[in-house]
């Protein structure tokens, strides 16, 4: 069934809580329903969203949103140690990992507690505590808007890197609307643990279960990041960045320690939360926008931002770190 709704209330549907709107609205609850949509008759741009979790929408949106309310978790459970898990787009990512937890399967625990939908997850490759949605993606199953017909891709052909996916190649950005995920999880015990908050929780390395592992990411992220019903905000606003080995030395020049982690190639990923941190950015504030005291990574609407005070906290951010520290910060956020 396809819902259209014109001139629709976005308000709802951003975590950052904008209140804009779009010409309009679609929402669908079959993949079928993708082939019967003319899709250069709707208004334009036509772009997909999910749950709305990863954006910042900086005015009302003049084209047609779409939305997938493809709702479906089926398991391919023969018995063997490795569980496939087939997931409409539409679902919950957090439905999806709760429910993995309470059967007992390994694989998405660390990634409890993120919003949004498993459609943008599967584009955006979400990450937490040292794990990352396309570590467990199988393939995906997905309608091709220009030639009109169902592809599948297997995992070797998404290009998973740090939030960052086949899909945003901007070649295909927006050709492909994702109708399914398959995540591959697992019977056999495999903890990741090496995180530094889980590390502190489970010191001789191993959990009982999943759910255990779920349970201690909820606390730690309950302690860091705000809750989106409570404070908006779109998680982490910005990247984090990696320089190299030489330019580390620059900015941990004069500090005693600086948080960082070693990737190969001799490059150096510095938590930009540190970077604002120093910069005394925790706190600053343009209109109803603020830097996020417990975690100066977000930025979070307080009261009434408008989309300019947030692009305009951004940018003193941005400024500041570049000035500070020679780096350029980038959006993680997506801005539509
Ligand atoms: N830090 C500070 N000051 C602070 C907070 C953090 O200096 O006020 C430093 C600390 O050294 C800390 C380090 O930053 O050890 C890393 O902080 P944290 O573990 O909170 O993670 P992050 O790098 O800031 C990333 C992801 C988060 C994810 C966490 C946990 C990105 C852009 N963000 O944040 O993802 O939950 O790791 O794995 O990679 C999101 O993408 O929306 C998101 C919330």
């Amino acid at each position: 069934m396809v819902t259209r709704i014109p001139e629709y209330s976005l308000r709802e549907r951003n975590t950052f809580g904008m209140d804009v709107s779009c010409a309009l609205w679609v929402e669908y609850d079959s993949p079928k329903d993708l082939a019967d949509i003319d899709f250069g008759a709707l208004p334009q741009p036509v772009r997909h969203i999910g749950g709305g979790s990863n954006l910042l929408f900086t005015g009302d949106f003049p084209g047609t949103l779409m939305h997938s309310a493809i709702n479906y978790i089926k398991y391919f459970d023969v018995g063997s140690d490795r569980v496939p898990v087939a997931v409409g787009a539409g679902v919950l990512w957090d439905n999806l990992v709760a429910k993995a937890c309470a059967d007992g399967l390994w694989g998405a625990e660390n990634l409890s507690g993120i919003p949004g939908e498993v459609g943008a997850a599967a584009v955006q490759n979400i990450g937490a505590y040292g794990v990352e949605a396309g570590d467990i993606i199988a393939g995906v199953t997905c309608w091709d808007t220009v030639n009109k017909e169902k592809v599948a891709f297997k995992a070797p052909d998404l290009a998973y890197g740090y939030r960052d996916s086949f899909f945003k190649q901007p070649e295909v950005k927006g050709r492909y609307i994702i109708t399914g995920v398959l995540i591959t999880l697992s019977r056999i015990p495999s903890p990741k643990l090496g995180y530094k908050g889980l590390a502190e929780m489970f010191p001789d390395g191993t959990a009982d279960s999943p759910q255990a592992v779920r349970d201690a990411v909820l606390q730690i992220r309950a302690s860091k990041l705000p809750a989106v019903s409570e404070l908006g905000s779109a998680g982490s606003f910005f990247k984090n960045p990696v320089v190299t080995a030489e330019h580390f030395t620059r900015i941990a020049d004069g500090f005693e320690s600086v948080p960082h982690y070693e990737l190969s190639g001799g490059l150096v990923k510095v938590p930009a939360a540190w970077m604002i941190e120093q910069c005394g950015f925790k706190g600053a504030k343009v209109g109803g926008a603020e830097v996020y005291r417990n975690q100066p990574l977000l930025i979070v609407n307080t009261r009434g931002a408008q989309p300019e005070d947030i692009l305009a906290l951004k940018d003193k951010v941005i400024a500041g770190v570049r000035e500070r520290f020679g780096v350029e910060l980038e959006m993680e956020v997506e801005t539509v």
